[in-house]
């Protein structure tokens, strides 16, 4: 039973739809996972490195997603069913897959994220590093996280239970803005450190001879992380353009959304590396508990870090959940479109099953890391690879003709897309997923 199309819900306004895909974009992967990741890779390099992924493969990939949302106007499964033939239907799966596989420890993260805000709060931040690393230990995994892991889930909930208009595009109005001023005002907070100026040169001054013999590890990182970040892969894009209409200009509205994901990471390295050198943590620690670990170290260490560490991890919270709500959409998605279900009841089924999925990652570290590595060294990239393939080249001609729409004849820049994505995209893709499926 499909829903028709004409009661399907639609953004309000264009500015809805743009805050809902930057609220998807900007989350844990700009908090969380940039700055480790961009640590462990040697910093400044790995930036630029980065950069040049995001405008060479992140603006064409995000752009392949949009097109087949909004010609479609379905969930990622039914628009891969609608446009796709042959085996190329079911691609549509891959994101069901990997969208349950992330969300399952994305909101165990979330979790952690909610415990942070209340330590400040409560005790304060510990100063010592061992200290620091040993109560992260206690708080990342057990009874008490598994606890947080499903609170966090009772608030998505309650947002995408409502729906799209009242439910995610209240929420997103009211986050995106909050946290813009949040970081922005920790940027300027963290340059006033006497580590500053040691942490903008790690973060800011590339070596360049690091990129050249750390190419094999810095090359995927800087893929996945830009798939990542921009929420690509998951089919979430497919999701949220299924609900705009035919008169925008997708290329603007994607070049703004990556402006403000992009914006928002690089100024939480400006917070992050000053902090991390203003109290002589190393910034190379690797692991999911380093940043966790390393700030509240850093916050411990530094006078009113008690207060700027419940900001930082409150603002966490709040870009964590706009995230979580894009990734459970695409599920709820396709439960109402093609199965006919009640949008509230499909969404409960959901985050059940998230909460169960999540209980292995919450119980040991482990499972996190395997999770994280199969998503982003692989499963990620893997549904990025099948429909760029799928749209560059069997799917061209209504592809340009969708980009086409709102705006009229592009003339040779839709060929300029096809032909990125095509080539310079898929080789970015391939040489990663290679090379990551090598290192896991
Ligand atoms: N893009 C989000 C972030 O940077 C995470 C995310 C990934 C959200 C994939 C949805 C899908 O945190
Ligand atoms: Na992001």
């Amino acid at each position: 039973m499909s829903q028709d199309s004409s009661e399907r819900e639609q953004w309000s306004t264009r500015i809805a739809f743009i805050l809902a895909a930057v609220g998807s974009a900007v989350g844990l992967g700009n908090i969380w996972r940039f700055p480790f990741i961009t640590g462990e890779n040697g910093g400044a390099g790995f930036l630029l490195v980065y950069l040049l992924f995001i405008v060479v493969v992140g603006f064409p990939a995000i752009l392949v997603e949009f097109v087949i949302g909004r010609h479609t106007e379905r969930n990622p499964v039914g628009a891969m069913q609608e446009i796709g033939r042959g085996a190329w239907q079911y691609v549509g799966w891959v994101f069901v897959v990997a969208t349950f596989v992330i969300m399952s420890y994305y909101s165990v993260i979330a979790g952690w994220t909610i415990r942070y805000t209340i330590l400040g709060l409560q005790d304060g931040y510990m100063a010592d590093i061992d200290a620091a690393a040993s109560q992260f230990g206690q708080l990342s995994v057990g009874l008490e996280a598994m606890a947080l892991h499903g609170f966090f889930l009772l608030g998505i909930i309650a947002i995408v239970g409502l729906g799209i208009r009242q439910g995610i595009e209240l929420a997103v109005k009211v986050m995106v803005p909050a946290i813009i001023a949040i970081v922005v005002g920790l940027a300027a907070w963290a340059s006033t450190l006497s580590g500053a100026s040691e942490g903008y040169s790690f973060y800011l001054e590339p070596d360049f001879g690091r990129i050249a013999s750390e190419w094999t590890s810095i090359l995927p990182d800087a893929a996945g992380q830009a798939f990542f970040t921009l929420s690509l892969g998951f089919g979430i894009m497919i999701t949220y353009a299924s609900y705009i209409d035919e008169d925008r200009n997708l290329a603007e509205d994607g070049a703004i959304i990556i402006g403000f994901d992009t914006a928002i990471a690089v100024l939480v390295g400006l917070i992050v590396f000053p902090i991390l050198f203003t109290a002589g943590v190393d910034p190379g620690e690797p692991g999911p508990g380093a940043i966790f670990v390393s700030l509240s170290a850093a916050f411990g260490d530094l006078s009113v870090g008690w207060l700027a560490g419940t900001v930082f991890f409150g603002t966490v919270i709040i870009a964590a959940l706009s995230s979580a709500i894009s990734l459970t959409e695409v599920v709820v998605s396709y439960a109402v479109d093609e199965h006919g279900m009640d949008r509230l009841r499909a969404t409960v089924f959901v985050c059940m099953a998230l909460f169960v999925l999540g209980l292995a990652p919450a119980y040991d570290l482990v499972f996190l890391d395997l999770y994280d590595g199969l998503m982003n060294g692989i499963l990620l990239l893997l549904g990025g690879l099948l429909i760029s393939v799928y749209v560059s080249w069997l799917w061209a001609g209504p592809a340009v003709e969708e980009l086409e729409q709102g705006v009229g004849d592009i003339g040779p820049l839709g060929t300029t897309w096809v032909w990125l994505v095509r080539v310079p995209v898929l080789a970015v893709i391939l040489v990663s997923l290679w090379l990551g499926i090598v290192d896991y």
